[in-house]
């Protein structure tokens, strides 16, 4: 606990509120057959390079590389002189071991019953036909391709066959406005757009080529835009327009993959960032693949002849290009791909897909987790998920109480969950359980993960001692890292390199334990500053979240004249409780009692939405304008803007307690 002594309080960083004693250790038949064991640590420890070349031979290379790390900082280059295809080694490598009729993706449309099976040999005819098809475009290695599209097979497709002749795709999340994909496509010089009528949301054909039709039609640089026809509605068609069955059902099933660099790039990813203009980072290939198919198979325990891997992302995020399309194709396993939304057309769709398919490693958001809790235990307990033996989280702190729902209720108390931290600039997982290896404490992402050097620091760059909170850092280059920003060289310097000397820092609170593990505490831009004490939103949320009552709770900091900031906060009930006149008495005293009289909000709103963004990371910026009484700052990456109505309507009712 933070001193409360007044001459301590600029010392600290971050307090570290929380203490959580539940620990759930490895299932022992995991742990006895895992791919990987606490050996890897030590194996990383006595030599970095060394554990990450052995990762590397997990590739199939046509030229082995001669330098396993350059490092010029905050350059990186990895595997220097190495070649390789990408899509070779996510596709054909396995049809030519003997793994044609093996199922890549059993791929789920939203309408009931819309299924297609795809197996390895399916994927090398698909990918191969594909290439032809861009080549036949004038698609050239180094070309940049934008994808805007729903999530079907033909989705990984172009990005398997992008990576197959060299050029660099640029996914756009299909949510996505049309001044969003016009400033990605120009940004990126895309001279080719892939694209579909549309797809399956909710229950209807959502439709995505309009959105493609306006922003195109200000990107002079686009030859040639191809339209997969996946609902069938009505589009209107330009010249620069080509159907994908037209174009691609024609085309040689053989493809020569011939190989590349090693750091040449494989994709250009946009990440918004809270201001400005998106930023493109840049991965490239031979470290980018040996990181992904590494910590998918370790992280995952994955075994590619038995499991059954579902990541529930969308590939327009980064989570989708490294576990749904290249980690997994890499290490050959059968994934599920789903397209549409888990309410469609019901409440119960993910655990009738999980039943459906066998699935058995589920990867999924703390976003969608404290949903289903929202929605209640019925729901999933209807379904026979005994298929399921590892549970994965991403994208946000995992509340521990959402942690121990998921544990209870999806994984049948049976399956470790592994809460991994990464970032669309990281590429792969960087701080993760390993199932069969560590006890996991709900609500920690752990240690960083073998041949990763990960630190928290204070702000004069110090390693804090265990208790302590700070600033996440990376010390060391790792394989997958972001090489730059896409044409910005400085951009780059200055975004993470900058901060502190030496590290990479991306914005991320943390805490370490008292036993050295670590705690994602969310962006620093969100600390709150309580009477001197610096609060992170996640603890606060976490200790609201632990209130049997609650299934979601969103808190920010908003000037008080007496406390400089004061705690507002934004909380989403269960299925099963009833809102009363006294729940927020009850909850500012569970707070009070779970953190300190220093957490205790000074309001509680009772809202039936949160804004989040289309990834579904709550918008605390927006909530801060909310309890702060000002008028809303910019909404439009929002996933749905009539939410900040709702929560407004609630205000004016809520009243300090104090
Ligand atoms: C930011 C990166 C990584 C793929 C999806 C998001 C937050 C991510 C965790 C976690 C706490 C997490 C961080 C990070 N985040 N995973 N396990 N625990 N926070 O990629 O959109 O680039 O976002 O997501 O704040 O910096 P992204």
């Amino acid at each position: 606990m933070a001193s409360e002594t007044p001459g301590h309080e600029t010392q600290e960083t971050l307090s570290n509120l929380l203490s959580e004693n539940r620990r759930f250790a490895p299932p022992a038949d995991l742990a006895a057959g895992a791919n990987v064991t606490a050996a890897a640590y030590e194996e990383a420890e006595e030599d970095r390079l060394g554990f990450w070349e052995r990762a590397a031979e997990r590739l199939t290379w046509a030229e082995r590389w001669d330098t396993t790390l350059e490092w010029n900082p905050p350059f990186a280059k990895w595997f220097v002189g190495g070649k390789l295809n990408v899509a070779y080694n996510c596709v054909d490598r396995h049809v030519e071991a003997g793994r044609g009729d093996k199922v890549a993706y059993h791929w789920e449309g939203e309408p009931e019953g819309d299924s297609r099976t795809i197996t390895y040999a399916d994927l090398q005819r698909e990918v191969s036909k594909t290439a032809n098809a861009l080549e036949e475009l004038g698609v050239r290695k180094g070309d940049r391709v934008a994808i805007y599209m729903p999530m079907i097979p033909e989705l990984p497709i172009s990005l398997l066959a992008c990576a197959r002749i060299g050029a660099i795709h640029s996914v756009v999340f299909g949510g996505f406005s049309a001044s969003a994909l016009k400033s990605r496509i120009d940004d990126a010089d895309a001279k080719v757009v892939i694209t579909a009528d549309g797809g399956y949301r909710r229950g209807a054909p959502s439709a995505l080529k309009p959105t493609v039709d306006e922003a195109v039609s200000e990107c002079p640089g686009v030859e040639h835009v191809v339209v997969v026809r996946r609902t069938g509605q009505d589009v209107a068609t330009t010249d620069k327009d080509v159907w994908w069955h037209d174009l691609v059902d024609r085309q040689s099933e053989q493809h020569t993959a011939v190989p590349h660099d090693a750091e040449d790039p494989l994709y250009i990813l946009y990440t918004s960032g809270t201001t400005g203009k998106p930023k493109g980072i840049l991965h490239t290939t031979g470290g980018y693949l040996t990181q992904t198919s590494w910590t998918h198979q370790a992280v995952f325990d994955l075994k590619p002849e038995t499991d059954v891997y579902w990541c529930t992302a969308d590939i327009g995020w980064v989570t989708g290009h490294s576990y749904i399309v290249y980690g997994p194709l890499a290490n050959g396993a059968t994934s599920v791909l789903y397209e549409g939304t888990p309410d469609t057309p019901h409440r119960g769709r993910f655990w009738e897909v999980v039943q459906k398919y066998g699935v058995t490693i589920l990867y999924t958001a703390p976003t969608a987790i404290r949903t289903f809790m929202k929605w209640g235990d019925d729901i999933p307990a209807k379904f026979d998920m005994s298929s399921l033996r590892v549970l994965g989280s991403v994208g946000e702190p995992i509340n521990p109480e959402a942690y121990v729902w998921y544990r209870e209720h999806i994984g049948g108390d049976r399956c470790p969950v592994v809460d991994t931290w990464w970032q669309t600039e990281t590429g792969a997982i960087m701080i993760s359980p390993l199932p069969g290896v560590t006890s996991a404490k709900p609500g920690a992402a752990m240690r960083p993960l073998p041949g990763i050097v990960a630190d928290v620091v204070d702000d004069q760059a110090n390693s804090v001692p265990n208790g302590g909170g700070g600033f996440l850092v990376v010390r060391e280059p790792w394989p997958s890292m972001l090489r730059t920003i896409w044409g910005d060289d400085q951009r780059y310097i200055d975004t993470y390199w900058s901060r502190f000397e030496g590290m990479y820092f991306a914005g991320d609170g943390a805490k370490r334990d008292d036993d050295g593990d670590i705690w994602l505490l969310g962006r620093v831009d969100d600390v709150m500053l309580v009477s001197g004490h610096n609060i992170s939103t996640t603890e606060v949320e976490s200790a609201l979240v632990s209130h049997p009552k609650v299934a979601e709770a969103a808190v920010v900091g908003a000037t008080d004249p007496v406390t400089g900031q004061a705690i507002v906060s934004f909380v989403i009930l269960r299925g099963s409780a009833e809102e009363s006149d006294d729940i927020a008495t009850e909850l500012r005293t569970h707070v009070a009692k779970t953190l300190g009289p220093i957490a205790k909000p000074r309001q509680i709103l009772i809202v039936p939405e949160l804004p989040k963004t289309r990834s579904g990371k709550i918008m605390r910026r927006l909530l801060r304008d909310v309890a702060e009484n000002r008028s809303l700052g910019d909404v439009t990456t929002l996933t749905d803007s009539s939410v900040m109505n709702l929560i407004s309507d609630k205000l004016p009712s809520a009243k300090s307690e104090d």
